[in-house]
């Protein structure tokens, strides 16, 4: 067994593998998770973010992430349960105090983070996956004068104002052009999975992107956003099954999406349970 510090976008492939890899619906993350955080945050935290590898007969076994001063993510393989403690063990020479968010049914994680002290904190918020089977998708309708359309890939700027303009309600979203060219060169990001409503002035105001997993026959959705003037209007439902139709036709046969569970945020869940996703597993923070 060998641990290894992150070095550059290779790993964060080899990341990738091995959340494609151990993949079932009891996981965390999905390989878009891990694209889109990686991606979309990775030049404004840079300086704080650590990340290292384990490595065993040359094959990656577990992963950690740590964005200091107090949070941690980790994969591990869960035929090799025992890893986990390391990975945790690591975070805690980081970070002496800390908070790891898994999902309730990644029961190895749960077993080594109770063992390494962490406890369940019930008063966090939490995020509850969803699921929809694409066999039985409504047709996505816009009101007269908008455009429903996939990105081009020379699109980067008007894709990141989007985002921005759908997602400034705490503040200014800190998304540059910059961080959402990194994530339309980010494995598997396809422009023909990444939706939006073209408002008559050429404005992005819905954006829907979704991450294809092609191993497993299913897709991510991360994120969606409408600019707060043209909410309520059904953009939001109109943007999403519009990728979703376009994910079917990538070959898929199911999407997730991971929304707040908890009551301090409903819209976003509202949003997906009335395109059809129901819920699923739920996320559990730990704390120490
Ligand atoms: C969540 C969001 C994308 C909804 O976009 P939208 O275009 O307003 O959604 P729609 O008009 O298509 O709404 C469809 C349904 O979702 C539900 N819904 C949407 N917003 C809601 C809200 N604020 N409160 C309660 N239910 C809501 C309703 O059931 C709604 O149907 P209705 O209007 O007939 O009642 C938008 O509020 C947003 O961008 N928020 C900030 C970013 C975000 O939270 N993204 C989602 C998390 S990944």
């Amino acid at each position: 067994m060998r641990r290894r510090d992150f070095d550059g976008p290779d790993d964060l492939r080899l990341m990738q593998d091995l959340v494609q890899r151990t993949w079932s619906p009891r996981s965390r993350l999905h390989i878009g998770d891990v694209a889109w955080e990686r991606s979309v945050n990775f030049h404004r935290h840079r300086d704080t973010w650590r990340t290292a590898l384990w490595e065993d007969n040359g094959q990656l076994v577990a992963w950690g992430w740590a964005e200091l001063p107090d949070h941690l993510s980790l994969v591990v393989d869960p035929v090799r349960p025992e890893v986990a403690a390391e990975v945790i063990a690591w975070f805690r020479s980081l970070a002496p105090s800390g908070a790891c968010s898994i999902l309730e049914s990644e029961t190895h994680l749960v077993a080594a983070l109770e063992a390494a002290g962490f406890h369940p904190d019930e008063e966090a918020p939490f995020f509850t996956h969803h699921r929809i089977s694409l066999s039985d998708l409504r047709s996505p309708v816009v009101p007269d004068g908008l455009t429903l359309r996939h990105v081009r890939p020379d699109e980067v700027e008007k894709r990141g104002a989007g985002h921005r303009a759908a997602w400034s309600d705490w503040g200014p979203s800190k998304v540059t052009d910059e961080d959402f060219a990194a994530v339309m060169t980010t494995w598997p990001y396809r422009p023909e999975l990444d939706w939006v409503v073209e408002a008559p002035n050429g404005d992005f105001v819905a954006t829907a992107l979704i991450w294809y997993d092609e191993v497993h026959g299913i897709g991510l959705v991360e994120p969606v956003g409408c600019a707060p003037e043209y909410r309520r209007r059904g953009l939001g439902q109109a943007v999403n099954l519009a990728a979703l139709h376009a994910l079917r036709e990538a070959g898929a046969t199911d999407a997730m999406v991971c929304p707040r569970g908890d009551d301090g945020y409903p819209q976003a869940r509202a949003l997906y349970q009335s395109i059809g996703f129901e819920p699923g597993a739920r996320t559990q923070l730990y704390v120490a």
